[in-house]
């Protein structure tokens, strides 16, 4: 067994609720097409890709109904190594070499995720996620875990002691043939490993053939249902039977290029791995309709190759810009199997009027994911920060010997809720605990958040309802910094803004962007000047993509046409014409700048 200084067993983690921050799809008519009995009723059928830390996320999903729902995990953490996740934010166009750099560790601004832990605190950061993983891993559920030669030994020692070494199958090597990164010290790296735990018993789902490069004499195998194994053939001499082959099985070492920059699949991600790899690995480990979740999604290669296997999905990630990225990746997908599926039910149409067979290809197991967030993850800060930057704003007087409040604001008592969430029923009913302890305790409490969640605020009706006039006792005040009328003035962030002309004429819709302005993207160009000021002169070096939703129900955005330039070089049109619907509608302008930030316009006509 493996041990740490502080290794700790998780013996409780706090799951908060998650908040819908949008629903997307590619789905026209929106209906069912695989068996979702089984999926928890928390959440809309289809994929999930939550933005926060995957301890929490995790522990959400438990709280959650997915309990030993998942069949395959494949993670890929950050390494240990000083390789830094921030996607690099540059502005679109020929000359958008002015580079915004990525997010940093400060009040209003995104999480980073750099990997500077020391190895104490890196395994203890694993073993609680692989805790928690295989309480959600089905009873045959199978889980792979992407790791380097850094860290492999200690990663397989952890994977022993949380599975069982009796669950380990194999240690894939990943080896791939351009490298990296120079170095005359040691020899050149070439391979990552996969290691391979299954529950229960292991049976590769699907045997998969690799090309060889020089063809080979091969004896000649057949299936011999009786012995139930394979047997070799000979000829009536008994001499074995010999073919040519150009393939071979998959054993345990892979090749499989590093992703070539100018291919496809390149999310401009610098962790990102190849689809292929994924691809192998959900096709020997998993069935259509399985359910995959990778909680270090990154660029999102598990859930785009599980969108293509027909497998449902679940992605997580810390990093704001890894979900914009993956849900880009993945509403992709999504579109061009939408646009296939209608072909298909032309062409089966046809050919049911034709020959009477339906040619229909297998249908995907969902067009439509939802993005959640668990926790405030844009405006993370360390807890004892926020609450020394709320008291001076508010003017607390500080408690340092009390362990539940943070000081006193006038008569009342106050308690700083972390950042890091809306306040919630959660943190409620702590506070209503801490209070049964104290039953001499009469002062009122004023708590200081971020933002509230509806039930939270629904609780403190009917907590205050009880406590009117002379029974006053612990009433409850909220001070919401975002938006308070005395004390809002503690964040300010200014939205992006967009003017967008949306019109109907003979059937069709004009959309035309006519402005875009991103005062984060402007600021954060200022702050990194040299010498010369950068300047945008076009506002589409701003834009990302555009998508457009040409009858909105205000809940689900289903794009109708989508305009994400592939090269970097390249800008958005800004101008686009559509289809309209047949009667009047909302239509919807999704703009998506370089940092990640959404703007939706609307418009009935
Ligand atoms: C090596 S990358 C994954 C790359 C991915 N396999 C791909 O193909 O794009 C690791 C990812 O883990 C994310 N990450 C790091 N710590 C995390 C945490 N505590 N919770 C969720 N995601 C985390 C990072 O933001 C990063 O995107």
């Amino acid at each position: 067994m493996l041990v740490w200084v502080g290794k700790r067993p998780l013996t409780h983690v706090t799951a908060f609720p998650a908040q819908h921050v949008e629903q997307c799809s590619a789905d026209q008519p929106a209906e069912t097409r695989q068996n979702w009995s089984g999926w928890p009723s928390a959440y809309p059928t289809g994929g999930l890709l939550f933005h926060g830390d995957n301890k929490e996320v995790l522990a959400h999903l438990l709280a959650n109904g997915f309990r030993g729902k998942v069949n395959l995990i494949y993670i890929d953490p950050p390494f240990d190594s000083g390789a830094d996740y921030v996607r690099k934010v540059s502005l679109r166009g020929a000359s958008g070499s002015a580079k915004v750099d990525g997010e940093r560790y400060t009040l209003g601004e995104q999480i980073q995720y750099t990997d500077i832990w020391a190895n104490d605190n890196y395994l203890q950061f694993m073993y609680e996620r692989l805790l928690l993983l295989n309480e959600l891993l089905s009873s045959k559920g199978q889980l792979f875990f992407h790791c380097d030669e850094r860290q492999s030994h200690r990663i397989r020692c952890l994977l022993d002691e949380v599975f069982g070494p009796e669950s380990f199958r194999n240690e894939i090597i990943w080896h791939y043939s351009n490298k990296y990164g120079a170095n005359s010290e040691t020899l050149d790296v070439f391979h990552n490993t996969v290691f391979w735990y299954s529950k229960g018993r292991a049976q590769l789902v699907e045997d998969i053939r690799v090309p060889v490069k020089v063809p080979r004499k091969q004896p000649v195998r057949k299936w011999n249902k009786e012995l139930g194994k394979n047997e070799w053939l000979r000829d009536e001499e008994g001499n074995y039977l010999y073919q040519e082959s150009t393939d071979k099985e998959l054993g345990d070492v892979w090749e499989i290029p590093v992703i070539n920059p100018m291919a496809l699949e390149r999310a401009d991600y610098p962790t990102q791995k190849p689809e292929q790899l994924l691809e192998y690995i959900l096709r020997i480990a998993s069935t259509v309709n399985d359910v995959v979740l990778d909680a270090f999604v990154g660029s999102g290669t598990t859930a785009a190759v599980a969108q293509k296997l027909t497998r449902r999905w679940i992605g997580c990630d810390i990093n704001k810009g890894a979900i914009q990225t993956t849900a880009k990746r993945v509403l992709m997908i999504m579109r061009e199997q939408a646009d296939a599926l209608e072909r298909d039910s032309s062409v089966a149409q046809q050919s049911l009027l034709d020959d009477g067979a339906d040619t229909a290809a297998p249908k995907p197991a969902q067009l439509s994911f939802s993005v959640w967030r668990v926790n405030d993850y844009d405006l993370h800060i360390q807890h004892n920060e926020a609450v020394n930057l709320a008291c001076e704003h508010i003017g607390v007087e500080r408690a340092r010997t009390d362990t539940f409040f943070d000081g006193t604001l006038g008569k009342h008592l106050v308690k700083i809720i972390p950042f890091d969430h809306p306040l919630s029923p959660v943190d409620l009913e702590e506070l209503r605990r801490e209070l049964e302890s104290r039953p001499d305790e009469d002062r009122e409490i004023t708590l200081v958040c971020l933002g509230i969640e509806t039930a939270a605020r629904a609780w403190i009706d009917d907590w205050n309802r009880l406590r009117k006039g002379r029974r006053a006792a612990n009433r409850v005040h909220v001070i919401e910094l975002r938006s308070d009328e005395k004390y809002g003035a503690f964040i300010r962030h200014q939205p992006a803004r967009a003017r967008v002309r949306i019109a109907r004429r003979n059937g069709r819709l004009t959309v035309a962007i006519e402005e875009f302005v991103s005062p984060s993207i402007v600021e954060r160009l200022r702050q990194q000047a040299g010498v010369v000021q950068p300047k945008i002169d076009d506002w589409r070096a701003m834009v990302d993509c555009v998508m457009i939703d040409p009858s909105y129900d205000g809940r689900v955005f289903t794009v109708a046409l989508s305009d994400i330039p592939e090269r970097k070089t390249d800008v958005v049109k800004g101008t686009y014409e559509i289809e309209a619907p047949a009667r009047q509608a909302t239509v919807a302008v999704k703009i998506v700048d370089m940092l990640g930030e959404e703007v939706l316009v609307t418009k009935t006509v």
